[in-house]
């Protein structure tokens, strides 16, 4: 890499601060007004910091001081490093979905990254929704960058018990339910479950995404696991700056990283972890982005043949994040299966991801399990296809009850999410066991914003005669601390007129998971007959975001980019990328 360095002409930032004409005399008097020398800024890489903090996302409330590290680092490398603000897009109060706002980020990022004069990028980022936003804007803008994540937050505890994000929540709300918990107990539960700043801890969307930015390339060696409040954080946060002004000198650009070959790693060890299913959509959208051919068959191939040996809840049984992280982290995971990946792949390091995993090693091999004792054999993620769902529906076979992976029962269909909770709260609803409760309008133009509503609350009902679990299909998300049998991500989606529309509810629905079968049972002709009847939803927006959202918003198994942000999209010919 020494040998291919840039001069400090050749730099981007050059461009704006070299000549000798009134226009950078502009952006250097700019600078000055900012109160830096000529000392600080000429000659040297310009490093943007993206900081996705926010005073309402608890996940990255660490990153004011994270920043300040990183610029620590890239000063200390002879770098001049300036803070930026992204939008934040964090899951916890961000309505109707953050998911509708994922490709804001990126496009925010892509054009911030391109409008100034960086040389190279440190992405702050880590819950749910960042890691894939900013992921894809940069990859778009061609910056060599590196991804900083916020890390997991500690363990949740309350009287003697270890809480997990969001799956605790669920089971503990469903005992609530069933009137097993006190006031003053679920207050304690409240507070406990998440006590400092960082992601959620069980490997769920956040956890899983910024494993698969580790496994493509784009953070620094065992960088995902630290625990956001380890001082390791600190440490690394510095090292990113430190690393991306050597980035920048060397042109290490993100399409040297993200090959296929990287983004098939990334995929594989999402399923030896457990995987999140939002994985699916960001994955396969973070590919399109990167021109690399991803679809939910490759991914549903890789389910099969990758163990889960990641113990870490909701797919592991017992662990958390912090364990994992004690374990041996990330690293240590990807040697347990470096045999199945492509080790000769460039990471933002400079070196290949097998000397990355040098010396990497497992710590308590019942957090990190061997590939002789994995938690499943197979089972992260599985893709199904039928007359319910041509482009393709998900399920995590993982965590849900084996009863239900031949499953055949009456549909309950709820057309909104409204409706579907009156009626799960209804201690006297007409429901079995055996039914499979349905809710459409919930995909990427439904929602809107594809929410995270497919864990389908067990009916009220059914949780009262001690049932937990029971087989439910809709076209949203679900969160990736979520849990149970449920089929997700339907496509086309319901809104629409993807054949979940038709269903009705009586008609028999058919899963049958070895096959990767959905399917609803009637007859080709009376579904025929029922699309020649169907009247498409009134739109949910007239202007603004939301238009523009569900004009372009591509499907589930195409990622939910906007058609306009592809690669295929790409710049026109010659035309220069600043
Ligand atoms: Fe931010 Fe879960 S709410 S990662
Ligand atoms: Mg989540």
């Amino acid at each position: 890499m020494t040998s291919n360095r840039k001069s400090p002409h050749e730099l981007r930032s050059a461009r704006w601060l070299g000549p000798d004409d009134l226009r950078s005399f502009g952006h250097r008097s700019r600078l000055m007004q900012l109160g830096y020398s000529e000392a600080d800024f000429m000659h040297k890489p310009l490093i943007g910091v993206l900081n996705t903090w926010s005073e309402l996302n608890p996940c990255h409330s660490h990153f004011r001081e994270r920043a300040q590290d990183v610029k620590r680092g890239v000063a200390q490398a002879g770098g001049f490093a300036v803070e930026m603000p992204s939008i934040s897009v964090d899951e916890s109060f961000t309505k109707p979905t953050s998911m509708l706002y994922r490709n804001m980020l990126a496009m925010e990022a892509e054009e911030m990254i391109r409008s100034h004069p960086f040389d190279g990028v440190v992405l702050m980022g880590g819950c749910d929704k960042t890691t894939p936003g900013l992921v894809m804007g940069a990859l778009s803008a061609g910056v060599p960058f590196i991804y900083l994540p916020a890390g997991p937050m500690l363990r949740g505890h309350y009287a003697g018990k270890v809480l997990g994000s969001g799956s605790d929540a669920w089971k503990y709300w469903d005992e609530r339910r069933a009137g097993n918990i006190s006031d003053a107990e679920w207050l304690g539960i409240q507070g406990g479950i998440a006590r400092s700043a960082g992601v959620c801890m069980t490997m769920g969307t956040a956890s899983t995404m910024t494993a698969i930015a580790e496994a493509m390339g784009l953070t620094l060696p065992g960088a995902s696991s630290i625990p956001a409040v380890d001082s390791g954080h600190q440490r690394m946060s510095a090292d990113c700056g430190r690393r991306v002004v050597d980035m920048a000198w060397e042109g290490l650009t993100p399409d040297k990283i993200v090959t296929a070959s990287a983004v098939h790693n990334a995929a594989i060890v999402a399923m030896a972890t457990g995987c999140s299913t939002n994985a699916v959509v960001h994955l396969i959208a973070i590919a399109r982005r990167a021109g690399v051919a991803l679809d939910l068959d490759m991914l549903d191939e890789l389910g099969r043949t990758t163990p889960l040996i990641a113990n870490v809840r909701p797919s592991g049984k017992d662990y958390l994040m912090e364990d994992f992280f004690y374990a041996g982290g990330l690293r240590a995971l990807m040697k347990q299966i470096d045999a199945r990946l492509d080790t000769s792949c460039l990471t933002v390091t400079g070196k290949t991801l097998g000397e990355c995993l040098e010396g990497a090693e497992v710590y308590n091999d019942d957090v990190i399990r061997p590939l002789s004792n994995p938690v499943y054999a197979e089972g992260s993620l599985a893709v199904l296809r039928g007359n319910l769902c041509p482009d393709g529906a998900v399920i995590k076979p993982a965590a849900c009850d084996p009863k239900f992976h031949v499953h055949q029962g009456p549909a309950l269909v709820y057309d909104s999410y409204a409706e579907m909770k009156k009626a799960v709260e209804d201690e006297n609803l007409a429901v079995t066991p055996d039914h499979v409760l349905v809710l459409r309008n919930a995909g990427p133009q439904g929602g809107p914003g594809m929410p995270e509503w497919g864990m389908l609350p067990i009916p009220k009902a059914l949780i009262k005669q001690g049932h937990r679990d029971m087989l439910r299909i809709s076209d949203a998300r679900m969160s990736g601390t979520s849990y149970g049998a449920c089929v997700l991500h339907v496509a086309p989606e319901g809104f629409v007129g993807g054949p979940l529309a038709l269903l009705k509810t009586g008609d028999i629905v058919r899963l049958d998971l070895p096959n990767r079968r959905l399917d609803m049972l009637v007859e080709e002709a009376e579904i025929a007959r029922r699309r020649e009847a169907w009247v498409p939803p009134a739109p949910h927006f007239e202007r603004g975001w939301g238009w523009m959202f569900s004009k372009h918003v591509t499907q589930a198994d195409k990622g939910c980019d906007f058609d306009f942000l592809e690669r295929s999209f790409g710049r026109a010919a010659g035309e220069p990328d600043i």
